[in-house]
């Protein structure tokens, strides 16, 4: 049934007074106590010069939420939380049955050797929109918490740390003093978990490509370092063809799709998603990475063996600093394990 014209134009025209305002900006840090362990926060404020943003970065860093961190971390801990966070997401996307999967920069970390590159300072994923409706519709806000157990770790009394997982290896004494931070960091977790925020922005809903200062449509935030995984939404191309009848487009002929941030995904680059793994956790990827890797970051970014500081060793299967700063080389065994595991799969 259809409202009556005079009942439309007065819906259009109305201005109600009760209705619940709409959040321009993601939770406040008032609302965050108890959650953060600041005490101060550290977000932009852009309400004048973005009024429209409503994920707000760190003032320090574009990588890190301001009401979860005061510092930048240092490249070691860094890749260290950004694992765990991982970890943390795919395991309860799987749990709430929400499809997700690798894009961008750690699809070509995924691409080299199945790690977050050592430069890298997120992550970066995708849902669908039946994903995205119900991370909005239900989960918005939702703190989640891993124990130290549920992250691979177990409490241990002496100093010995317990890498867990697959390639459970105790450190040696020799690597101890190397990794003295990590192995702080270790019992750390073991003993008091993780606990992770999700976030979702209420313009998820517009999939206008206009809406640019939102394109992010959910955080999946680490509340001990303020380090976050952008969750993207992909939407399907509205049709060039009005006419056409929507059975016309069937499973034979997949819609081209797109995201808010004007990426165009042609039909059957993305799905169907193929099972592999990142940094040892079971992880979804885009069926044609290749295409997708060179359409984004250009054929060289999937031969050249040299980026910034860091040299892609090829016999290891890892980047390492030139600086000899030895990015990866704490767990240095799981790691060649994990490569091996990768040639023969
Ligand atoms: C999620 O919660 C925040 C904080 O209350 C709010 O600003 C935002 O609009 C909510 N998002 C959705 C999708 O409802
Ligand atoms: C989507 O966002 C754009 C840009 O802010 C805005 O112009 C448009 O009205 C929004 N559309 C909807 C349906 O909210």
């Amino acid at each position: 049934m259809k409202l009556p014209p005079e009942l439309l134009l007065l819906l259009a025209t109305l201005h109600p007074t009760n209705a619940l305002p709409i959040h321009r900006r993601s939770a406040s840090f008032r609302t965050l106590r108890g959650l953060t362990s600041l005490t101060h926060d550290y977000s932009t404020h852009e309400t004048l010069t973005h009024p429209a943003k409503f994920f707000h970065e760190s003032t320090f860093s574009q990588h890190y939420d301001g009401r979860f961190a005061s510092t930048e971390l240092p490249h070691h801990t860094r890749l260290f939380h950004l694992r765990l966070l991982l970890k943390a997401y795919m395991h309860t996307m799987e749990r709430i049955g929400v499809r997700t999967w690798l894009v961008h920069g750690c699809l070509l970390g995924w691409w080299w050797n199945g790690k977050i590159m050592p430069w890298d300072n997120d992550v970066d994923v995708m849902v669908d929109e039946g994903g995205m409706g119900e991370l909005g519709g239900w989960w918005n806000m939702s703190v989640h918490h891993f124990s130290g157990i549920d992250l691979g770790f177990e409490e241990s009394t002496n100093d010995v740390v317990d890498l867990g997982g697959e390639g459970k290896k105790e450190m040696g004494l020799k690597k101890r003093d190397t990794n003295h931070m990590i192995s702080i960091l270790h019992e750390e977790v073991a003993k008091h978990g993780k606990k992770y925020l999700l976030e979702v922005n209420p313009h998820y809903s517009n999939t206008s490509t206009r809406d640019e200062e939102n394109v992010i449509d959910a955080r999946w935030i680490d509340t001990s370092t303020g380090l976050f995984i952008d969750i993207t939404t992909v939407h399907i191309q509205p049709s060039t063809a009005p006419f056409s009848s929507p059975k016309s487009t069937s499973n034979s002929n997949p819609p081209p799709l797109y995201t808010k941030d004007q990426h165009a995904y042609p039909p059957n680059s993305l799905f169907p998603l193929r099972p592999s793994t990142f940094e040892s956790i079971p992880v979804l990827v885009p069926f044609d990475y290749t295409a997708l890797l060179v359409d984004e970051y250009g054929p060289a970014a999937l031969t050249q063996r040299r980026y910034k500081d860091f040299v892609f060793d090829a016999e290891v299967g890892e980047w390492v600093g030139e600086s000899g700063f030895g990015f990866g080389k704490w767990g240095d065994e799981e790691d060649e394990e994990g490569i091996m595991e990768r040639r023969r799969g």
